[in-house]
């Protein structure tokens, strides 16, 4: 029992002070997992409106496509040859739809993202009662809602953004099939989007360039961590045949490398990168809470997220890092709460581009805890507080 008291008074001890979120992998490894009783979260995006969407980003001229993924310099770049910018956990918020939710990873949901230029979304996928749904680590903690409903929202940006290029990477923490996959890609539409590789269990070197994709108007590429590609559903692909990962387990700003850590069967990033696999570069951190309970270090979000080169743990030292050792770009990179940095800055760079037609992310400066924007509601963060030591409790 002394353990379990001191426990609490660290997990309330570092919540209070640092404003913990906990944290599931990116990958297909769930090293936590536990079921949180009572203290409910609310559920994200239910019933919500699409009223208002994105102007589109470009102008698609009679003449051909002016801008492709922000940039008339993008249209003739090969899709493996572009850095996208990624929101690590993308459906998981913490804002007033989830009473801010210390389990969010992002303070802006996916079409936001999308509006501010990120185009790969990452996101969690459990099975409830047969319906694939979008939790984090599990579903008591955090249900942001049927995929399906969420691809509908992502379909439905695309529909008003035709010279934009997506990607999806979705964890499949339950092992389902790929043909349940297809069935809800199939439900919300946006398979009508679904690029289709020659091969899709090989690995490329030849993806076509943005400009033909939008062309083609198949401009959404899907990777599903740990399921078996089958011809049947080809644009739905299995992650670990076309991408390598760097670590995502990082605990402090130091550990940051370029190293294979997935999949396995690649000695290293060289070989990976010989075999066509395209590199997703990991960026954000987490902090030890209790014993197999990882949250993300948002205390030291603005030097994660930095485009700076020059401090330990800045995003934009960590890519030049990368490239360096890996003679090529970071095809992908994920990050926590995106709109810090702006972690998009260091795509641009890689990419050599000055972006147009985005919409600055708007609103309260959320997670700036030197001005005023912090509103959250007392009452919100109280709720997701018992949450977390719940959670934390469980995991004793
Ligand atoms: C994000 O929020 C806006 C405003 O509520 C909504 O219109 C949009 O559908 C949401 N997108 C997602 C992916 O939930
Ligand atoms: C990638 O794009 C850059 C910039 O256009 C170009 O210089 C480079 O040759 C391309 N690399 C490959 C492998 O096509
Ligand atoms: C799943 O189904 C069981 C049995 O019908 C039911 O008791 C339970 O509430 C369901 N769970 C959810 C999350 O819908
Ligand atoms: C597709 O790729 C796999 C894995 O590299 C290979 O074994 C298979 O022969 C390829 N199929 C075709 C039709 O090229
Ligand atoms: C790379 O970083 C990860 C996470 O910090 C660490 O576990 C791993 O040991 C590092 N690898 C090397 C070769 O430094
Ligand atoms: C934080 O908020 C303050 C006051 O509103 C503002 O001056 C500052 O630029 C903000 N910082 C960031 C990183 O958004």
């Amino acid at each position: 029992m002394p353990s379990l008291i001191s426990s609490l008074a660290t997990a309330l001890l570092l919540v209070s002070g640092i404003c913990a979120i906990p944290q599931g992998p990116s990958g297909a490894e769930s090293g936590i997992v536990s079921a949180v009783s009572a203290a409910s979260v609310s559920t994200a995006g239910v019933a919500v409106s699409q009223a208002t969407t994105a102007s589109p980003s470009t102008s698609n001229a009679a003449s051909g496509i002016s801008a492709c993924n922000n940039s008339p310099l993008l249209c003739d770049r090969a899709y493996n040859n572009v850095t996208h910018m990624g929101a690590h956990d993308s459906s998981f918020l913490r804002d007033a739809s989830t009473s801010d939710s210390l389990a969010g990873n992002q303070y802006f949901n996916a079409t936001v993202a999308l509006d501010a230029g990120i185009r790969l979304l990452q996101a969690q996928v459990h099975d409830v009662n047969g319906t694939l749904q979008l939790c984090h680590t599990s579903c008591s903690l955090l249900d942001a809602g049927p995929l399906q409903d969420w691809l509908a929202k992502i379909k439905f940006w695309m529909d008003n953004n035709p010279n934009e290029v997506v990607t999806i990477l979705l964890v499949n923490s339950d092992n389902k099939l790929v043909s349940d996959y297809a069935a809800v890609f199939e439900g919300s539409g946006i398979s009508t989007y679904g690029y289709q590789l020659s091969n899709g269990s090989s690995a490329s070197n030849t993806w076509p360039t943005l400009g033909d994709m939008i062309t083609s108007n198949k401009r959404l590429v899907t990777f599903i961590a740990s399921i078996d590609y089958s011809p049947t559903y080809p644009y739905l692909l299995s992650e670990f045949d076309h991408v390598f990962e760097t670590a995502y387990n990082v605990l402090s700003l130091s550990g940051f490398n370029c190293t294979l850590d997935r999949p396995k069967g690649q000695g290293s990033a060289g070989d990976a990168i010989s075999a066509g696999l395209m590199p997703l570069m990991n960026h954000f951190a987490d902090s030890l809470l209790l014993q197999g309970v990882q949250i993300p270090d948002e205390t030291d979000i603005d030097i994660t997220n930095s485009p700076d080169t020059s401090t330990t743990g800045n995003l934009g030292l960590h890519a030049d890092t990368c490239v360096k050792q890996w003679g090529v770009k970071p095809t992908f990179i994920l990050v926590d709460f995106f709109d810090h940095g702006p972690a998009i800055d260091t795509a641009d760079r890689l990419n050599g581009i000055t972006a147009t037609g985005r919409k600055s992310v708007s609103g309260e400066s959320k997670g700036n805890t030197s001005g005023a924007g912090e509103n959250h509601s007392p009452m919100g963060m109280n709720v997701a507080l018992i949450a977390f030591v719940v959670f934390a409790l469980a995991m004793v």
